[in-house]
């Protein structure tokens, strides 16, 4: 083994060595990465490369490179200006910088001592996120890998705050809980439900309007009868951003029903949570600021490296009061409570490092900027559609998500999916990707405009695209 760039020396022995094997690696990934464009956005997914063995012995360094180099050619290339096929956008480059900083620490947010600067950083800063989304001062919020998991923690926290299930768990409960969410909401609320002990079916799923949000005469009938069937209703999840279809739940309307019948309301604005930055757009989340919880990933919208999301809880403390488990290895201190202990994972990479540096780099303007300029191209995008008789809108989407399809009459709905299959691979071909979702059992369209890299250029040159297919495969 080279012992020589196994570790950072701390007596500054090999500081030059690890700086030119870090900057070699980094060289070779921004290389590639500026050149992005001539790669497709989708790699070819035939022939990728499987090591056969795990190493006896140390690889050496030249093959590690190769290998690493055919790693890279083959990932997913979300900097691809034609990749706005799913919400993940490039890294903007301070989350990067994060990342590298991050590692290099290698703290744990699992207690203060393992990341005190880290531990006040996040605890400061999401709390200044809760106000920014209109919460009070008690609330405040926690990091952790992605939406799902923000999902799981509030629902747990909502039933444990409405059922004292801390300790004596569901087996107490006489009458089964039931949750809310339309049909357009996220799966990971189903996948809770089934973690949780609460099973996939209690989740009450409410039809979505004709325009795809979540109908709230619906919802208010379906809670009354639930009661009179003998469950409880204890939670409703709102969706800001659905995942398919880019709406937003009326907030406001959802809100009144939860107060009226004592739910819980969890707002799921994991992608359209980025809209609070905006001053032009903001106003569609109205009545965000009444929920009793928020999911939001930065890492979506607002371009910061996998994994960067947060849920928000308007009176945090419920997590130490109805959520804690106290471990005896970590000690007290001033800061409130580890936040190992009122979270779900243990070990926590510090994701809020680079949510911050991002921020510094942007300011909320930069944000604001990234989310009117997706919702500009939104409309840019829907004109283009609307030109085109032969295309239809799953529905208007709210934010910058956008569902359509080829429509013809007189085919069969497999006919149907098979011709839109067929226009993704075509444009595929033309290194666009656009992915290929399931909407009621019809084959969709989705583009998400997060990518900075896709223009009204790229967008018109897309359309070219869809025209030219039309024109060899006529409607
Ligand atoms: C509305 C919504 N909620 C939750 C999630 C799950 O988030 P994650 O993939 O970060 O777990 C997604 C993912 O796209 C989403 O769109």
């Amino acid at each position: 083994m080279d012992q020589t760039t196994a570790f950072i020396d701390p007596y500054g022995n090999n500081e030059q060595a690890i700086s030119q094997l870090v900057h070699r690696v980094v060289d070779l990934v921004i290389s590639e990465t500026a050149k992005a464009s001539e790669r497709q956005p989708l790699p070819h997914m035939k022939g990728l490369w499987r090591p056969t063995q795990m190493p006896q012995e140390p690889v050496p360094l030249e093959t590690i490179f190769d290998n690493l180099k055919v790693l890279i050619h083959h990932a997913m290339n979300p900097a691809h200006p034609g990749y706005m096929g799913h919400m993940d956008p490039p890294p903007a480059t301070f989350s990067i910088l994060g990342d590298i900083v991050a590692s290099v620490l290698n703290n744990n947010m699992l207690c203060f001592e393992m990341a005190p600067s880290f531990t006040v950083l996040e605890k400061t800063l999401l709390k200044q996120f809760a106000k920014t989304f209109g919460m009070s001062d008690e609330a405040g919020g926690i990091m952790v890998s992605g939406g799902s998991l923000s999902n799981l923690a509030v629902i747990s926290l909502a039933r444990n705050v409405r059922f004292s299930t801390h300790k004596g768990g569901l087996a107490m409960l006489n009458r089964p809980p039931v949750l809310f969410a339309s049909t357009a909401a996220h799966t990971s609320i189903h996948k809770a439900a089934m973690l949780l002990g609460l099973g996939i079916d209690a989740v009450i799923n409410i039809p979505t309007d004709k325009n795809g949000r979540m109908d709230v005469i619906e919802l208010e009938r379906q809670v009354l009868l639930s009661k009179e069937q003998g469950k409880i209703p204890f939670c409703v999840v709102c969706t800001a951003g659905t995942t398919i279809t880019g709406m937003i739940d009326p907030i406001g309307p959802i809100h009144a029903i939860a107060k009226a019948h004592d739910l819980w309301m969890h707002v799921d604005a994991v992608y359209g949570g980025a809209l609070i930055f905006s001053e032009k757009h903001r106003h569609l989340l109205n009545g965000i600021e009444m929920a009793d919880s928020i999911a939001f990933n930065p890492q979506k919208w607002l371009c910061v490296t996998k994994t960067c999301a947060m849920f928000l809880i308007k009176d945090i403390s419920l997590l130490e009061r109805a959520f804690r488990i106290p471990a005896p290895y970590m000690s007290d201190h001033d800061e409130g409570p580890n936040l190992g202990e009122i979270s779900i994972q243990g070990t926590r990479y510090p994701d809020i490092l680079k949510l911050w540096l991002s921020l510094q780099y942007f300011g909320i303007k930069g944000w604001s900027q990234l989310v009117d300029t997706g919702m500009m191209l939104k409309e840019f995008f829907l004109e283009e559609i609307h030109k085109r008789p032969f295309l239809e809108l799953s529905c208007k989407p709210d934010v910058n998500v956008i569902c359509f399809r080829i429509k013809a009459e007189g085919l069969t709905t497999a006919e149907l999916n098979e011709k839109n299959k067929a226009m993704q691979q075509h444009l595929l071909k033309e290194s666009m990707f656009l992915s290929l979702p399931d909407l009621h059992g019809q084959t969709w369209l989705k583009v998400v405009l997060i990518n900075p890299n896709v223009t009204k250029t790229v967008i018109n040159k897309l359309f070219a695209s869809i025209d030219k297919f039309i024109e060899g495969v006529p409607v």
